[in-house]
């Protein structure tokens, strides 16, 4: 691995280089013939894969072969629900969504909240659940499809997940785990099976289906390391190896580094009061000359600048207008603070709206959840299971006694109850 950089799934630091990258993890890039493909196939080329923010792939092309002879796939993607959402996690779930509506996709979304229990210092199981509860509010707002989504906590839908899960950890040894992950001693014994969890859901559709079940995983490539492991013992176990589509980092606003929840300033959250992203954005790193004259004498630098990046990734569709931003920027015929002004204006409305969207969100989680206990229901609602109701109603009141929890199965909860 390159010194100037490191990716793993739980850290990313310094400039990456992506084309060395996907040599180092031994994945393909999104050539042009692939997109050419991807364009005979579904009508279009989608701005994110034009603008090469989707770069590298495992097996897109056998994916794509076994859907033109009609089988179709399962996409997977997921969360480590540590914090609040930021708008990079919303990069690679704004493209799943994409792909759920281009191929009619159902898509099984994971909240790792296990992994981020074991993994952070001083974030409880509580904490660990509340966060799985409030970033699926943002990925409800995205606007998937109820009727083709199911999100799951780690923690709350371990029975269904485990017995995938032990068949990957069985195949999996300690020392492919430290090789891949960097484990040393001191790492929690919890972690060493995290990785297998990890695996579980893409397996899951071909278990659920009893028949191999295509699946495609969009991830930005820190996530790669795990789904090597999986790809590894996908057919020791019996199933097709997943395919990935991997994009590459928004960064922070203070430039080069990926926009990380450890860096709060330098990242916008999609909870951030808009008034204050606005000043995230107006402070923004964009490597503008020392003063006006200079600036319309020599230009800027699109190419280091944290605002332009935004631009790229997020917030301009229209390419034409992309580029004649960054030539009116190097040939200084736009100052940095006019640039700014209207990304903050464009993340503002952004916000606003999405904000809007995850109110309404928490009238449909009941939609979109799904927990060992929500199986359990539809097995309790059984005329014959009557008497079970009581005993699982305590059980269920006990388990859910934190806020988080209650308001994760709130609704099923209190059906129950009225029983
Ligand atoms: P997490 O919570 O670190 O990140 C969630 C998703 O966002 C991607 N990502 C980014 N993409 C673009 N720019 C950024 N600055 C940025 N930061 C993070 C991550 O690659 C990820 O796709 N263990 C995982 C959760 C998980 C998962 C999965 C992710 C479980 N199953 C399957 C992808 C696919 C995690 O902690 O992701």
């Amino acid at each position: 691995m390159n010194e100037e950089y490191k990716v793993t799934p739980w850290d990313v630091t310094g400039k990456v280089d992506y084309n060395k990258l996907i040599q180092d993890f031994g994945t393909e890039p999104i050539d042009d013939k692939l997109l050419e493909r991807w364009k005979r196939i579904t009508g279009s080329i989608p701005m994110a894969m034009q603008r090469k923010i989707f770069f590298s792939h495992r097996d897109l092309n056998w994916l794509l072969d076994r859907y033109e002879q009609g089988e179709k796939f399962v996409l997977y993607t997921g969360r480590g629900p540590s914090g609040h959402t930021h708008l990079g996690h919303l990069l690679p779930w704004i493209f799943t969504k994409y792909l759920q509506d281009t191929f009619d996709a159902p898509l099984y979304f994971q909240m790792t909240d296990d992994e981020k229990f074991l993994n952070k210092d001083g974030l409880g199981m509580k904490d660990a659940l509340g966060f799985t509860y409030d970033n699926t509010l943002d990925v409800i707002a995205l606007g998937f499809d109820p009727k083709k989504t199911r999100i799951f906590s780690d923690v709350e839908y371990s029975k269904t997940l485990y017995r995938i899960s032990l068949e990957v950890a069985k195949r999996v040894t300690f020392s492919t785990a430290k090789a891949v992950f960097g484990f040393d001693n001191s790492t929690n014994i919890g972690m060493i099976f995290i990785t297998s969890m990890q695996s579980a859901p893409a397996f899951l559709p071909s278990v659920e289906a009893r028949k191999n079940v295509p699946v495609l995983i969009p991830q930005a490539i820190d996530q790669d390391p795990h789904f090597r492991i999986t790809r590894d013992v996908a057919p020791k176990m019996g199933y097709y190896k997943p395919a990935a589509i991997h994009c590459t980092f928004l960064p922070g606003l203070a430039g080069s580094d990926k926009m990380s929840a450890s860096k709060p300033e330098s990242a916008v959250y999609t909870t951030d009061d808009p008034k204050v992203a606005h000043k995230k954005i107006l402070s923004a790193f964009t490597g503008g000359r020392v003063s006006v004259e200079e600036q319309k004498k020599m230009g800027g630098v699109p190419g280091v600048c944290a605002v332009f990046q935004y631009y790229y990734y997020l917030f301009e569709e229209d390419s034409q207008k992309l580029s004649q931003r960054e030539q009116k920027c190097t040939r200084g015929e736009i100052m940095c603070g006019e640039c700014k002004q209207e990304l903050a204006d464009r993340v503002v409305r952004f916000l606003e709206k999405h904000q809007e969207n995850r109110e309404k969100a928490k009238d449909k989680v009941q939609d979109f959840i799904v927990s060992d206990y929500s199986a359990l229901y539809d097995r309790l609602k059984k005329p014959q299971d009557k008497k079970e109701v009581s005993k699982y109603k305590k059980a269920m009141k006990e388990y859910y006694s934190t806020k988080e929890g209650e308001n994760i199965l709130i609704g099923k909860t209190k059906e129950l109850e009225d029983k």
